[in-house]
């Protein structure tokens, strides 16, 4: 799809949300809302991503410090080339899709890159994003932004990231076109986390058997302890609801090359991480969404992290000889704007 470049809303017509007069997080969405964003995909984004950014980090265990700094590190060495990890750090990044920040938070704390700007859909999310930037002292500034009209000039960046983002955009290639056009010549995008097609098949239906499982074992008397308030539960419920709004597409890395090319990079490539980590992490995080808020306990949380973290070195090392690397659950697309 060509882009009509009289539709991109420019630089200074989304103003900073650090200024304070950006669009206002709708955390609390009517029903009416929620009805209507089940025929407006962007709207359902909003709205899903603004109720959840307060609680965002939490939900997803995501943190500033070395745990998520290094892993956020080690998804960008695996993705990008060798000779070019030696020249960073990249001057001024941009996020797509930043939620509450954790890919380019963690990239600049890691010294990819020297300052960034963060970028959502959601208000909430940019809020929740600049807010922890600050707090790091990193020099970032945030702006709600579509993905799908980036609203910077051309040849504005030396990096665009994104993290679990491009499987939320309705035309990723129309996406990955501005990301080359606010790239200066011979700069890198990488995105990271996005959904396989084959690991869609595993992930998703573990996560629900795991759902089903907790929240009827947990009816028994004697394990009503372990058992969310029904009204919270419920809301969990419209939440999945909105989610299956939301989640538009899943990707091969094939598909994912040939968006990127024919969006103008060159130099493009994929990996793929998390074959049986993924298959142990999804159930494990829809298991702590089940429960009460801290019921698993500091126990529960090593052992989760040790595992997982064990899988991903059984996946690196063994699996990813001898399994097709379509199958793993993230993929991951780079490429370059020519020179
Ligand atoms: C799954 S979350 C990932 C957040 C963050 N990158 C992370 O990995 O923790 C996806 C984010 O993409 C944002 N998003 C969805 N559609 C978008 C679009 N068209 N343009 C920009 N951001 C979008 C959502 O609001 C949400 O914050």
């Amino acid at each position: 799809m060509s882009l009509d470049r009289e539709s991109v809303p420019r630089e200074r017509e989304v103003p900073p949300v650090a200024a304070g007069a950006a669009p206002a997080p709708n955390p609390h969405a009517t029903a009416e809302q929620v009805e209507a964003a089940r025929h407006d995909s962007k709207l359902a984004q909003v709205l899903y991503h603004d109720w959840e950014a307060e609680s965002y980090d939490d939900k997803w265990s995501i943190s500033y410090d070395k745990r998520c700094v290094d892993y956020a590190r080690d998804l960008f060495d695996a993705t990008v080339p060798e000779e070019e990890l030696r020249n960073l750090p990249y001057d001024r990044a941009l996020e797509l899709g930043c939620g509450s920040g954790f890919f380019l938070l963690n990239l600049i704390q890691a010294g990819v890159a020297r300052r960034g700007s963060v970028t959502d859909l959601s208000p909430g999310m940019v809020k929740v994003a600049t807010r922890n930037g600050q707090n790091l002292g990193l020099e970032i500034d945030g702006r709600v932004a579509d993905a799908e009209g980036i609203p910077y000039d051309d040849d504005t960046f030396d990096l665009v990231v994104g993290h679990a983002v491009l499987h939320h955009i309705p035309d990723v290639e129309l996406s990955l076109r501005e990301v080359v056009r606010v790239l200066k010549p011979g700069g890198r995008f990488i995105f990271a986390g996005e959904p396989s097609n084959a690991g869609e098949n595993y992930a998703r239906p573990l996560s629900t058997l795991t759902w089903r499982t907790v929240t009827n074992l947990t009816k028994l008397p004697g394990l009503s302890s372990w058992r969310r308030p029904q009204a919270e539960l419920d809301e969990s419920s419209r939440a999945a609801a909105l989610e299956a709004i939301v989640d538009l597409h899943t990707f091969s890395p094939g598909d994912l090359e040939r968006m990127a090319e024919s969006a103008g990079a060159v130099d493009v490539s994929t990996s793929t991480t998390e074959f049986t980590a993924a298959m142990l992490g999804w159930p494990l995080r829809t298991l702590e969404a089940a429960v009460p808020p801290g019921r698993l306990g500091w126990g529960y949380a090593k052992f989760a992290f040790n595992s997982w973290i064990a899988l991903s070195w059984v996946d690196h090392n063994l699996w990813r000889r001898v399994v097709p690397k379509g199958w793993f659950y993230n993929v991951m697309v780079t490429g370059v704007k020519p020179s």
